[in-house]
C-alpha cells in the first residue's frame, strides 16, 4: 500500500487500472470498510482518500476535535487491500485561498444546510478537488449521509464530471445505531437515547403517507432535541407517491446525529 501526502505523488499512481475511490475524514470504522470493500469488488486499484476538511466546518463546529486515528485508519486500509492512501495537509488541497468554490443551489440551504450553512459548499468543493486529484471511475459515498450523497450526485450530473457515484447502504451497529465517526462523542447514557433514532426510522417506514410518517418517527424521539423529521422525494424533492426517504437530525448532547431510510408513499 502506497502512502502519499502530495498531488505531485499522487498523480505518478498508474493511469490504466479502474479505478475507484473512498473519500474519508478519517477515524475509520466499519461504514467505511463497507465502502473500502465495495470499491475492491468493483475496481483493481482503491484509492482512499484521508482529509478533514476544514472547509466544511463551520467556525463552531468540531473541526480542531474531530476524532484523529491515523494508525488504525492505516491499519484498516492495508487489511482491506487498498493501493493508495492520500493524506494530504490542506495546503496541499487548498494550493491556495479559493476564489472559486462549488454553489450546492437551494437543496445546500435546507436540512442540514439550514443547520450548517457553509457546510454543503466545503463538501461539494473538496470532493471536486479529490475527484480530479484520484481520475477515479467510481467514487463510493455512504447513504448515511444522505443530503450529501444527493448533492454529490447533482454536482457530477450538473458539472459534466466523468465518475460514476456508487451508494453503498448505511453500516448500522448490531442494535440499529447507524455508524459515524461522531459516535465516540457519545456517552453511554447519550448512547442508549440514540436508540431512539433507528427506532424513528421503524416507526416511519410502517406509515403510509407523509404526515404519518413524520408523527411516527417524531413519537419516538419525543424528549430529544429534534431538529428535523421530514419525508421527502429520493432526489430530496416533495414527498410524491412511491418510494421516499424519511430523513432525521437529533441532538444528543453537544453531538448532532443524523439518519435516513427509505420509505415507501402509497398515500398523500
Ligand atoms: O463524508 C465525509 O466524510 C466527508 O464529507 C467527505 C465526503 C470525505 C468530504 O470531506
Amino acid at each position: 500500500m502506497r502512502i502519499v501526502h502530495t498531488r505531485t505523488d499522487l498523480a505518478s499512481d498508474s493511469g490504466d487500472a479502474r479505478r475507484g475511490v473512498v473519500m474519508t475524514m478519517g477515524a475509520l470504522h466499519e461504514g467505511h470498510a463497507d465502502l473500502i470493500r465495495a470499491a475492491r469488488d468493483l475496481d483493481d486499484h482503491v484509492t482512499v482518500t484521508i482529509f478533514v476538511n476544514p472547509m466544511q466546518f463551520g467556525a463552531d463546529e468540531d473541526l480542531d476535535r474531530y476524532p484523529r486515528t491515523m494508525d488504525a485508519d492505516l491499519d484498516l486500509c492495508e487489511r482491506l487491500g487498498v493501493n493508495t492512501v492520500y493524506m494530504p495537509t490542506p495546503d496541499d488541497v487548498y494550493v491556495r485561498p479559493s476564489l472559486v468554490t462549488v454553489d450546492p443551489g437551494e437543496l445546500g440551504t435546507e436540512l442540514e444546510g439550514a443547520a450548517r450553512p457553509t457546510h454543503f459548499r466545503g463538501v461539494l468543493t473538496v470532493v471536486n478537488k479529490l475527484l480530479h486529484l484520484t481520475r477515479p471511475d467510481h467514487a463510493f459515498f455512504g447513504e448515511k449521509d444522505y443530503q450529501q450523497l444527493t448533492l454529490i450526485r447533482s454536482m457530477v450530473i450538473d458539472l459534466d464530471i466523468g465518475v460514476k457515484v456508487v451508494a453503498v447502504p448505511t453500516s448500522r451497529e448490531p442494535d440499529g445505531l447507524a455508524r459515524s465517526s461522531r459516535n465516540v462523542y457519545l456517552t453511554p447514557e447519550q448512547r442508549e437515547q440514540a436508540l431512539a433514532i433507528p427506532r424513528a426510522l421503524k416507526a416511519g417506514a410502517a406509515e403510509h403517507r407523509p404526515a404519518d410518517i413524520e408523527a411516527a418517527a417524531a413519537a419516538q424521539l419525543s424528549g430529544l432535541d429534534t431538529d428535523y423529521v421530514v419525508v421527502r422525494d429520493p432526489e430530496l424533492g416533495p414527498p410524491r407517491m412511491g418510494r421516499g426517504r424519511l430523513l432525521v437530525a437529533v441532538r444528543v448532547g453537544a453531538t448532532r446525529l443524523i439518519d435516513n431510510c427509505a420509505v415507501e408513499v402509497t398515500g398523500l
